[in-house]
């Protein structure tokens, strides 16, 4: 990796080919999901060893409640029994969720909340998983608690802005995402961060979630490195430091 690399401050990812992947090798789609949790340990200490702050990924949409039972209860268990392990610890990394978290079983529920709160104190870098998450169900939910402050007279609908939406947002404890990656070849956003990503770069890979690798995350960061973040300003402008 070249000294001079920009290291994005927050990457998203979409993690997506498990399935594909599996079939691919004749195997049933967990098998698949399994390794897909091994790249996702492997990306994550690696993110923090370069100096990325903030990791967030989309283990499991609004959407994925439509799966086959089966694969939803597999998922469930593999929730559980991955996050059973000394990652955090070892690399100082703070564990968080978005989500719809009260349609998630009970168990997975208090296994997410134990490990945020056993992370809570660390400061290398903080992971989020998005789980039973969508960006519409976000922005629902903030809608709401924007309407009840309105409702009960806490805040005049004309002071909204878009900090109060931040505020109120689910994921709004961290700052927007500067580069958004998606495996597995589809190029679309799937109801994910749709209000988080309105500057990120986006980068789409063909290769299968379980397949991307350290080297894949640095072309990924290195494509970040070819943009220039104009934010709506001219190239004039950006260059003069306006
Ligand atoms: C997309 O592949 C992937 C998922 C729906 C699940 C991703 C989840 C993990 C990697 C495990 C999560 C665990 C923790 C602890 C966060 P797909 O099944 O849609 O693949 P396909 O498009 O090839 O069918």
């Amino acid at each position: 990796m070249s000294q001079r690399m920009n290291i994005p401050e927050h990457i998203a990812i979409i993690m997506d080919g498990n399935g594909r992947w599996a079939q691919q090798r004749g195997k049933p789609r967990n098998y698949g999901h399994s390794a897909g949790v091994d790249t996702l340990r492997k990306i994550t200490a690696e993110c923090a060893r370069i100096g990325v702050k903030y990791l967030t990924v989309y283990a499991f949409s609004t959407e994925n409640w439509n799966r086959p039972a089966e694969e939803v209860k597999l998922l469930m268990g593999l929730v559980i029994s991955s996050l059973d392990n000394s990652l955090f610890d070892d690399n100082n990394i703070r564990f968080r969720t978005i989500g719809d978290k009260k349609r998630l079983p009970k168990d997975v529920q208090d296994t997410l909340q134990g490990l945020e709160e056993r992370t809570k104190d660390y400061t290398r870098m903080t992971i989020t998983v998005a789980l039973s998450y969508s960006s519409r169900w976000e922005l629902t939910d903030c809608m709401q608690k924007i309407a009840y402050q309105v409702e009960s007279g806490k805040l005049k609908a004309s002071d909204i802005t878009e900090q109060t939406i931040i505020e109120n947002m689910n994921s709004g404890f961290q700052p927007d995402p500067d580069l958004l990656i998606r495996t597995g070849g589809d190029i679309r956003i799937s109801n994910y961060m749709l209000w988080q990503i309105a500057y990120s770069e986006l980068y789409f890979t063909p290769i299968y979630w379980p397949d991307f690798d350290e080297k894949e995350l640095i072309k990924a960061i290195e494509y970040f490195n070819t943009k220039q973040r104009r934010f709506g300003m001219t190239e004039e402008q950006v260059e003069k430091g306006l």
